[in-house]
């Protein structure tokens, strides 16, 4: 019990040779695990040993207690031995200047002496916050770059996405056709190209066609291709996307979507592995691994007639479930830290991490979107963030109060959005009415008449 709590307390280094001033410190941060080092061979080892978070520093050191060269000696070697500690500097009457050049050196802030207790006290709590969350945020970073890569862009340490990722390694040397089945935004299309990837078929094409997204009208001239003058408007003769994936691989996004005379005619292809464009006469083979997804509940379909079964069992040799991301324990911050040090890279490079109510927030949200939703909202909080920490409101995950304060009459309701969502927008744009009218996407007049609406000020 004992050496548990002893661990868990912060432990702050004072290096300071002034028996006073060290008793006095150790009295006054009895929160703290407050070790003391007279100079630099006990700071040095007490910095191997306790792995301070955070050191004071007093710069007149022996043997030059009167000037700085000893002090700037011991905060070269801690920024050396251990980058991440967070120093703090004491400069005395008329060593401000040299407290400066500290920080040029990697010290993380000063004091003026005499001491301020209080003063001293908050720049240490500040510290040792700073401290936790670069902790936190370095450790997600580690994890992002080691072993929770896998199948190419898939970032994942949650055990249930490992095993759907060994899966897809196993069977992506066969020519087995592979049913991926999961929500919106889980990954779908992701793990379909992991498949080709992974596959022998990975210097062929990975064909893609969304199902849902094409007129039923068309989508049998896109899939199986057509000859010229097929059909009114069919100019010339166009190959289809099973063509187009000969050697390679066909990913039907959506498959649930296709309507019941199209099953038919995909079921012919898959047993026999030729198809006819339309107007064709010709049976052309082609060789294609077929790898399919959809959000929809193909056995509730089946049974109301709606899928055809004879194609289900043909498409589905192996069905994959994605779990949601709510369900993959630690990927929210993982994915959401893999997110931020992309679009950062490309779009904000003074954004570094996320805030503590932030990392808290998407421990908490739901995730209905999954990953997509994930991917935008750590997008959005990128380009929007004003700090280096972006916050739960950045992400538009702070919860304004709750539950019970949440009107239930619409109207009210939409006022209440209406006013965070201005009051934001005014904030970001600095107050600047054409810049918040554009952010809102609505016109000056239109924001003018809300903000009076409202009584809202720049
Ligand atoms: N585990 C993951 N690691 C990294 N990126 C991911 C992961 N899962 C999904 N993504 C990214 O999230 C986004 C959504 O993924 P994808 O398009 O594969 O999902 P989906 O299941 O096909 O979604 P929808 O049902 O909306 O079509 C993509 O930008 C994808 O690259
Ligand atoms: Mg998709």
């Amino acid at each position: 019990m004992q050496s548990k709590n002893k661990r868990a307390r912060r432990k702050l280094l004072v290096i300071e040779d002034d028996p006073g001033l060290q008793a006095q410190l150790k009295w006054a941060y009895e929160d703290f695990d407050v070790i003391i080092a007279g100079d630099r061979a006990a700071a040095l080892t007490a910095l191997r040993a306790e792995e301070p978070a955070v050191v004071t520093l007093d710069l007149g050191l022996p043997p030059d207690p009167d000037g700085t060269s000893e002090g700037f000696a011991v905060l070269d070697a801690i920024v050396e031995l251990k980058p991440d500690t967070k120093i703090i500097v004491a400069s005395g009457h008329g060593a401000r200047e040299s407290a400066l050049s500290a920080i040029e050196r990697g010290a993380y802030d000063f004091y003026a002496k005499p001491v301020d207790i209080d003063e001293l006290g908050l720049i240490v709590r500040r510290a040792f916050e700073l401290h936790a969350i670069e902790t936190e945020n370095a450790r997600l970073s580690e994890r992002v770059g080691k072993d929770q890569t896998v199948l190419g862009g898939l970032i994942t340490a949650a055990p249930e996405m490992l095993t759907v990722a060994r899966t897809i390694e196993r069977v992506a040397n066969t020519n087995v056709s592979v049913m991926l089945l999961g929500a919106s935004g889980t990954g779908k299309e992701l793990l379909a190209r992991g498949v080709h990837d992974a596959s022998p078929r990975a210097d062929g094409e990975f064909v893609a066609i969304n199902c849902a997204a094409i007129p039923e009208s068309l989508l049998e001239s896109e899939l199986f291709g057509h000859e010229k003058g097929a059909f009114t408007g069919a100019v010339k003769t166009t190959p289809g996307k099973i063509e187009q994936a000969d050697g390679g691989t066909l990913f039907l996004d959506e498959v649930g979507d296709i309507p019941l005379p199209l099953q038919v005619k995909l079921l012919r292809f898959l047993q026999e592995r030729t198809i006819e464009r339309i107007g064709g006469r010709r049976a052309l083979a082609v060789d294609t691994r077929i790898v399919c997804a959809t959000h929809q509940d193909l056995e509730a379909m089946i049974a109301d007639g709606r899928f055809r079964e004879d194609l289900f069992y043909r498409l589905a040799e192996i069905v994959i479930r994605i779990p949601a991301l709510k369900e993959r324990a630690g990927d929210p911050p993982l994915l959401a830290k893999a997110f931020l040090t992309r679009f950062a890279v490309e779009m904000n490079p003074q954004v570094k991490g996320f805030a503590p109510d932030a990392l808290a927030a998407i421990e908490a949200w739901e995730w209905p979107g999954n990953v997509r939703e994930l991917e935008n909202r750590v997008k959005r909080a990128v380009i929007m963030a004003d700090g280096r920490l972006i916050t739960a409101v950045d992400l538009d995950l702070a919860s304004d109060g709750a539950e019970d304060d949440q009107p239930l009459n619409l109207k009210a309701a939409r006022e209440q959005v209406d006013r965070l969502v201005i009051r934001r927008a005014l904030a970001r744009s600095d107050g600047n009415i054409s810049g918040t009218a554009r952010l809102l996407g609505i016109s000056r007049p239109t924001l003018y008449d809300l903000m009076k609406q409202y009584d809202l000020t720049p």
